[in-house]
C-alpha cells in the first residue's frame, strides 16, 4: 500500500541565502536557493541589506519551489523554518513569513534549528537518488561560516555538541585568509580552487590545541597575517606570486586542527560512523582528507551532496518531516533567536 504524501515546506533565511524546499516522506521534491549579490562589493553580509533581500526574495521562492514539486499550498501538511541560529533580521523575515503561510492554511508549524538541519543535511536526496545515509550513532563535523562543531548524533531528533570552537569558526578562517589575499568573497571557494594546485607544505603555520574537543582558529589566523606582512615588506607582489602555495598550505592547516579533533573525539566515543555538514563540507581537500581515513582509520565516512552542503532549505524541509512524525510543533508566539544551542 502506498505511504500518504506528507508534503512540508522548509524555509531558509539565516543569513544571505533565501531558500524554499519541498520534501515527501523524507525525500526532497525541490530545493530553490537564491543567492544576494548585493553583498559581494562590501566583501561580507551586510545584515540589513540581507534582511531587505529576503523580503523581495521569499514569495517568489516559495512559489518556484511549490511549482518544482508540482505541488499545490492546499496539499502541504506543515511548514518548517529557520528559527536560529543567524541573522535576526534575515530569521525574522522568513519566521513571519512561515507563521502567516502555516495559520493562513491552518496547518502547523515547525520550528528547526539551523546547525541541526546541516546534520540532517546527509539524509537529503531527491526522489529515485539512492543515498546511503550514515548509520546511527555518527559524529558530524558540522563547518560553516559560523560555527564550527563536533555533534554526537543518536538518532534523527537526539543531538549533542561534545566540542566546538571557542573563537573563529573554520569558514571563517578560510574567508579571512581569502581577505588577506585580496580573492573575492566568499573565500572559502576561492581558497580551495587555488589549493588544487598549490603545494600543501610550501609553508607551515601553527597547528592550536584546545583542552578536550575544542577547537581554535584565531592563532591561525594570526599567524597568517604577520606572515604575510613580513613577506610582503620583502617582496610586495609576494602573495600573488605564491597564491596557491599559500592558499593549499593554510587549507592544510585548517584541515589538520579539524582532523585532530575530530581522531581524539572519534578515541573517546568509539564511534567509527562520521558525516560532515555546513558550508566547508564542500571544501575538496577536507572530503579528500577525510576518505583517506577511511582508508588508513576504519572510519564510514559520509559525505553529503554539495547542494546540501551550503545553507539550503532541502535540509528545513526535510528535518521538518521528521519532526512532523514526532509531533513537535510550535506555536504561533515563537520567535527567532540569533543564539540558538542544543
Ligand atoms: O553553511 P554555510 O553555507 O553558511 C553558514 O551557515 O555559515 O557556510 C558558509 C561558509 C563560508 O565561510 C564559505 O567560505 C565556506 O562555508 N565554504 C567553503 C567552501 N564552500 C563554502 N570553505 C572552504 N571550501 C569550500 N569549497
Ligand atoms: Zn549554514
Amino acid at each position: 500500500m502506498n505511504k500518504k504524501p506528507v508534503y512540508i515546506l522548509g524555509i531558509e533565511s539565516s543569513c544571505d541565502e533565501t531558500s524554499a524546499a519541498i520534501s515527501c516522506n523524507g525525500t526532497i521534491l525541490s530545493n530553490i536557493i537564491a543567492g544576494q549579490e548585493v553583498h559581494e562589493r562590501f566583501g561580507g553580509v551586510v545584515p540589513e541589506l540581507a534582511s531587505r533581500a529576503h523580503q523581495q526574495q521569499i514569495i517568489p521562492v516559495v512559489d518556484a519551489a511549490l511549482s518544482e514539486a508540482k505541488v499545490a499550498k492546499e496539499d502541504l501538511a506543515a511548514v518548517a523554518f529557520t528559527r536560529g541560529p543567524g541573522l535576526i533580521g534575515s530569521l525574522l523575515v522568513g519566521t513571519s513569513f512561515a507563521k502567516a503561510f502555516a495559520m493562513s492554511l491552518n496547518i502547523p508549524l515547525i520550528e528547526v534549528n539551523h546547525m541541526q538541519a546541516h546534520v540532517i543535511g546527509n539524509f537529503a536526496a531527491r526522489e529515485r537518488q539512492e543515498i546511503i545515509a550514515p548509520e546511527f550513532p555518527f559524529l558530524c563535523l558540522t563547518v560553516s561560516g559560523g560555527h564550527t562543531q563536533i555533534v554526537k548524533v543518536e538518532s534523527y531528533l537526539k543531538m549533542e555538541i561534545i566540542g566546538q570552537t571557542i573563537d573563529d569558526a573554520a569558514g571563517e578562517a578560510f574567508d579571512k585568509v581569502a581577505k588577506m589575499l585580496n580573492l573575492p568573497y566568499p573565500g572559502g571557494p576561492e581558497v580551495d580552487k587555488m589549493a588544487a594546485i598549490g603545494n600543501p607544505k610550501a609553508f607551515k603555520f601553527p597547528v592550536s590545541d584546545m583542552p578536550g574537543l575544542n577547537y581554535s582558529f584565531s592563532g591561525f589566523k594570526t599567524s597568517v597575517l604577520y606572515f604575510l606582512q613580513k613577506q610582503r615588506q620583502q617582496q610586495a607582489d609576494f602573495a600573488e606570486a605564491n597564491m596557491a602555495d599559500i592558499c593549499a598550505s593554510a587549507q592544510y592547516t585548517i584541515i589538520t586542527i579539524l582532523l585532530k579533533k575530530l581522531t581524539q573525539a572519534v578515541a573517546e566515543t568509539g564511534i567509527k560512523n562520521i558525516a560532515i555538514a555546513g558550508g566547508v563540507s564542500a571544501n575538496k581537500g577536507l572530503r579528500k582528507a577525510l576518505m583517506e581515513k577511511q582508508e588508513t582509520s576504519g572510519w564510514k565516512v559520509h559525505i553529503p551532496a554539495f547542494e546540501y552542503c551550503t545553507d539550503n532549505a532541502g535540509m528545513i524541509a526535510l528535518y521538518g518531516y521528521y519532526k512532523w512524525q514526532a509531533k513537535e510543533f510550535a506555536g504561533l508566539d515563537i520567535a527567532p533567536t540569533a543564539r540558538y544551542g542544543f
